[in-house]
């Protein structure tokens, strides 16, 4: 299986790439990432809400790899989405990144009223090139729709939490339909499937892990993988995914444990 995606930019995404929410210890990302590195891993998955970007950035800048070979995400807050201050958000970014480019900029979430300027200013960041690709996150059915009617780029991904408990399969389609890639955040459902029997079995007759099943089967959804670990074993593990083949029985199978399980929580400036 190639372990990348074309975007509709052209660039290439890696499907596996390392998430960095909670890393917030004293070198908690810099060792993580320093790791992941050296076991591959060639994304790095942060955003200025998780306050980690100058660790992610001295993690990126020490861990040996070129720039060009590693791929960046970070993304917009909430507060940040107003006219006036979507740059400088950009831009204090990229400082505490130590970067001059990301390979992916996304609004992390649809603010009613503020997405569409948003999405304007990301396209301008876009056409400067001081972000290769822009994206959104936390988009529904509705909210991509109106952005697409009103966009002149066209998203190249949308970032949502997409795990066995919670196969939220209309915006997937949707996504996969317009060649909107789908990242999937919280793959692991932090933890909470690592103990299904209908894992376990699978898992078993694999000789994997309840995490590599899980992740698996996102990517055989034709969907992009970002799990956290801090911990090495747990970061090889989350790598080790390109080398068996769910059948589809299998997928069926797994298709059935979702229970529409969010463990991510909507912002409460965003709830009605
Ligand atoms: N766009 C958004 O709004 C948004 C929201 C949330 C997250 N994200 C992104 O998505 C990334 C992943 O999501 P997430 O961190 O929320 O959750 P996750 O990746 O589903 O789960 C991370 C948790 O699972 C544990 N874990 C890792 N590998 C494991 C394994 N093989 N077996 C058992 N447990 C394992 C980790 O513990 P240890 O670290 O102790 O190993 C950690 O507690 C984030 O880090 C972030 O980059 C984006």
């Amino acid at each position: 299986m190639d372990k990348t995606i074309t975007l509709n930019t052209g660039a290439r995404m890696p499907l596996l790439g390392l998430g960095t929410f909670k890393m917030n210890a004293e070198g908690e990302a810099e060792a993580a990432i320093a790791s992941a590195a050296l076991m591959g891993y060639r994304l790095f998955d942060t955003a200025s809400s998780f306050r980690n970007e100058e660790a992610t950035g001295r993690g990126i800048a020490s861990c040996g790899v070129p720039r060009e070979e590693l791929f960046i995400t970070t993304k917009i807050w909430n507060n940040a989405q107003r006219i006036g201050n979507i740059e400088s958000a950009f831009e204090r970014s990229l400082d505490r990144l130590g970067l001059d480019y990301v390979d992916l900029y996304l609004i992390q979430w649809p603010v009613p009223g503020c997405y569409l300027d948003t999405w304007h200013v990301f396209e301008d960041l876009y056409r400067s090139g001081r972000v290769k690709a822009i994206g959104v996150s936390n988009f529904n059915e509705f909210e991509l729709d109106d952005l697409m009617m009103h966009a002149d780029v066209i998203p190249a991904v949308n970032q949502i939490e997409y795990h066995p408990l919670f196969r939220e399969d209309g915006i997937r389609r949707i996504c996969q339909q317009n060649g909107i890639v789908v990242q999937a955040y919280a793959p692991l459902a932090r933890g909470a499937y690592m103990g299904r029997d209908v894992l376990r079995v699978i898992a078993e007759k694999y000789h994997r892990s309840t995490a590599q099943v899980g992740l698996r089967w996102i990517l055989q959804k034709g969907c992009a993988v970002i799990p956290k670990s801090s911990h090495d074993e747990r970061l090889l593990e989350n790598s080790q995914i390109f080398d068996f083949e769910l059948e589809p029985m299998e997928m069926e199978a797994i298709d059935q444990l979702n229970e529409n399980y969010r463990c991510a929580s909507i912002p409460e400036d965003l709830q009605t």
